[in-house]
């Protein structure tokens, strides 16, 4: 048997699972791209990663949770000597977020004078990438490039690219593959849009009574966000037991103008602020605000 062959090895097989096809797992979820696109894609990111980093002192930092799966492909797609770290940053909430970014784990490794590899699920606003890019800078690396799975395509807010894509989507919510809706869907093994409109009817009909298994939510956009989506109410039927980053993700899909205030917006029940995982009923008034400077 040959040890030292260093030529990238097949892509592996696919893993599908029945319970997981995107045609029977939830309604919600509408594939976008298939487990062998992924695995495709992944494997020839692994060859030019390979081939850029061979015989150096690389060290690949993962932006959990998000980057878990894709993490795992990569580095299996990578026939050389390298090292693994991983940071926790989330940025991502309902609409109650508030931009913050919430450090859950520092780096760990000493990175100086080594080349690094931040790899990250998905580029939007640039948010994340970029306060961990500067984290990294200032252990004063050889070399630091960013590698992402997906690229979100939105007006960037702060200054950061990637130098290596996996794919580029629009502005769509999408979920799989690591990637979650309040906690939800990393596990799925495709990477699909979550799209309401088959678990969610937008209407404006009051009278209107939900099916079995809906609740009815009455919306409300303030301010700003009144201009934006071009009205000051609006109705949603959602699936029961939703939680408001459930519905902040319906919203901010069908409102797709509001999606890229989700990190200020604030979300409030009636006269009370929300939280991400508080659980909405039958009936309930949401009120979408934008932030109020001032005051
Ligand atoms: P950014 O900081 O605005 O660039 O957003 C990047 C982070 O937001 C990623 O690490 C993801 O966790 C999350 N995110 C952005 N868009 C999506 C999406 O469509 N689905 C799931 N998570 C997303
Ligand atoms: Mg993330």
């Amino acid at each position: 048997m040959q040890t030292d062959d260093i030529n990238p090895p097949p892509p592996p097989a696919p893993f599908r699972p029945d319970a997981r096809d995107p045609m029977n797992f939830d309604d919600r979820v509408k594939l976008m791209i298939s487990c062998e696109e992924i695995q495709e894609r992944v494997h020839a990111l692994g060859g030019e990663l390979t081939a850029r980093y061979q015989g150096k002192d690389l060290v690949i930092i993962g932006i959990l949770n998000g980057t878990l799966l894709f993490m795992a492909d990569l580095i299996r797609c990578m026939p050389m000597d390298l090292t693994l770290d991983f940071v926790g940053v989330s940025s991502y909430g309902s609409g109650m977020a508030s931009g913050k970014l919430n450090w859950t784990k520092p780096l760990t490794s000493s990175l100086a004078d080594r080349h690094v590899l931040v790899v990250e699920d998905i580029l939007e606003t640039g948010q994340t990438l970029d306060a961990v890019v500067k984290e990294v800078r200032s252990h004063s690396p050889a070399s630091l490039s960013v590698c992402v799975l997906l690229n979100k395509n939105v007006p960037r807010k702060y200054p950061v690219r990637a130098d290596y894509t996996g794919f580029e989507i629009g502005n769509e919510f999408v979920v799989g593959y690591g990637l979650d809706l309040d906690g939800q869907y990393r596990n799925l093994p495709f990477i699909g849009v979550f799209n309401p409109s088959d678990g969610a009817a937008v209407g404006t009909e009051a009278s209107q009574v939900p099916m079995d298994g809906l609740i009815r939510i009455h919306l409300q956009f303030w301010s700003h966000f009144k201009d934006l989506t071009g009205t000051d109410k609006a109705e949603l039927e959602i699936r029961e037991n939703s939680t408001i980053a459930e519905l902040a993700g319906i919203v901010y899909s069908t409102w797709s103008q509001l999606a890229d205030h989700r990190h200020c917006a604030l979300i409030a029940v009636g006269n009370n602020y929300a939280l991400e995982t508080d659980i909405l009923k039958d009936g309930d008034t949401v009120s979408f605000f934008p932030p109020v400077q001032g005051g």
